[in-house]
C-alpha cells in the first residue's frame, strides 16, 4: 500500500492576542494509505474542519508539513499548487450553504471544469451529464437550481462538484450530518460505491460513531486541537485506550483487561463548563480517571501501544495505581 498523503506536526494558530488566541490545529500528524477511508472524529470545536481546509492549503498552516504523494505542498509554486488542489478535493458538510442558489446544477458542476480549464462547450456539457448520472442524479435536471432538489440529492450535487476534476483524495467534511437519518445511508452508500468505482481515498469528518464503523479503515480521535488516539478501527474500536475514546465508545462493553480502569468513564462536564487551562492534559478537566500529578501538568505525547493504537495519555503509558 502506497501513503498518499502524510501530515507532519501541522498546527494552525487563529487570532493574533495572546488572549484570544484559538491553537484550532496543535501539531498533528497522521498519514492516510491510497484507496483507504480515513476516520477523523471529534466533538464541536476540535478542529476537524480547520485540518481538513489546511491539507490543500485553502488556509495557509502556522506551521508544520503537508506531504502528497511524496511532494510536500508548503512551498509549491501557484501553478504547481493549482494541479494539486485538482487531486485534492473537499465535499462539505451543508448541502444548503455551501451550494450558490443562484447557479444551475450545470454551472454549478461545470465550473471547476472551466476553472481549471479543463473542458468546454458540448464537451464540458455531456462531462457534467455523465456525472450526474454517476451521482444519481437525473441527467435532464441540469437546468435546475439547488432549491429545486432535496438535501440527499444537493449532496450529490456537492459530490459531483468534488469529482468533475477526478481528484484522487476527497475530503468528507461531515457529508450526511445535515441530511434526514433516512438519506444518510443512501449518501453513504454512494459514497461507498464512488471509492470502489473511482479508487478514491477518503479522509471522512464527522462525529458519527456509526459512520466510522461502517466507513472507516484507520480512525483518529481529535480533542481541542491534537489527536488524542489514532490506529486501525478495529483496535480502536475493540479496545479504546484513551478515557475520551472510551466515553465516546462506552456503549461498546469492552474485553480488554488493560482497560478496565477506562470502563465507567462518563462525560458529565463540556468542553465550556470544564475549560482546560493551557497546561497538562488537555482532557484532564473532564476526565473521570484523571490523576492530580502528571495529568495537570504535563502534555501527554502520542505513543504507539506495541501491535496496537497511538494513544496520547499518561494513564496508558504508566501502570496505574490500583
Ligand atoms: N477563521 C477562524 N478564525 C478564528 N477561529 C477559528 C476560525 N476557524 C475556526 N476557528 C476556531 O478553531 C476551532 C476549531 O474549529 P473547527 O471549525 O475546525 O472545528 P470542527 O471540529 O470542525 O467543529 P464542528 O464539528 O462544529 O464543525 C474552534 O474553536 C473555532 O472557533
Ligand atoms: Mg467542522
Amino acid at each position: 500500500m502506497n501513503t498518499i498523503l502524510e501530515v507532519r506536526n501541522l498546527s494552525k494558530v487563529f487570532g493574533g492576542g495572546s488572549k484570544t488566541t484559538v491553537r484550532a490545529v496543535d501539531d498533528v500528524s497522521l498519514s492516510i494509505e491510497e484507496g483507504s477511508t480515513f476516520g477523523l472524529l471529534g466533538e464541536s470545536g476540535s478542529g476537524k474542519s480547520t485540518l481538513a481546509r489546511l491539507i490543500p492549503r485553502l488556509i495557509e498552516p502556522t506551521s508544520g508539513e503537508i506531504i502528497y504523494k511524496g511532494r510536500g505542498l508548503q512551498h509549491l509554486k501557484d501553478r504547481e499548487l493549482r494541479t494539486i488542489r485538482e487531486q485534492i478535493q473537499i465535499v462539505f458538510q451543508n448541502p444548503f450553504s455551501s451550494l450558490n442558489p443562484r447557479m444551475t446544477v450545470r454551472q454549478l458542476i461545470g465550473e471547476p471544469l472551466i476553472v481549471h480549464k479543463r473542458s468546454s462547450g458540448a464537451a464540458l456539457e455531456q462531462q457534467v451529464r455523465d456525472m450526474m448520472n454517476l451521482v444519481g442524479l437525473n441527467p435532464e435536471h441540469t437546468h435546475r437550481f439547488p432549491h429545486e432538489f432535496s438535501g440527499g440529492q444537493r449532496q450529490r450535487i456537492g459530490i459531483a462538484r468534488a469529482l468533475i476534476l477526478e481528484p484522487k483524495l476527497l475530503i468528507l467534511d461531515e457529508p450526511t450530518s445535515a441530511l434526514d437519518v433516512s438519506v444518510q445511508a443512501q449518501v453513504l452508500n454512494l459514497l461507498v460505491d464512488l471509492q470502489k468505482k473511482l479508487r478514491l481515498t477518503y479522509l471522512l469528518i464527522t462525529h458519527d460513531l456509526s459512520v466510522v464503523r461502517y466507513m472507516c479503515d484507520q480512525v483518529a480521535l481529535m480533542y481541542l486541537g491534537k489527536i488524542v488516539e489514532q490506529g486501525e478501527k478495529d483496535h480502536v474500536f475493540h479496545s479504546p485506550m484513551h478515557p475520551y475514546t472510551a466515553a465516546l465508545l462506552k456503549d461498546i462493553p469492552s474485553t480488554d483487561p488493560d482497560q478496565r480502569m477506562l470502563e465507567q468513564v462518563s462525560l458529565e462536564a463540556d468542553i465550556v463548563s470544564a475549560p482546560w487551562s493551557g497546561v497538562g492534559c488537555r482532557f484532564s478537566p473532564r476526565c473521570p480517571a484523571a490523576q492530580t500529578g502528571q495529568c495537570k501538568t504535563i502534555e501527554p505525547q502520542l505513543i504507539g501501544l506495541p501491535e496496537r493504537q497511538q494513544v496520547a495519555c499518561h494513564l496508558v503509558h504508566t501502570i496505574p495505581e490500583t
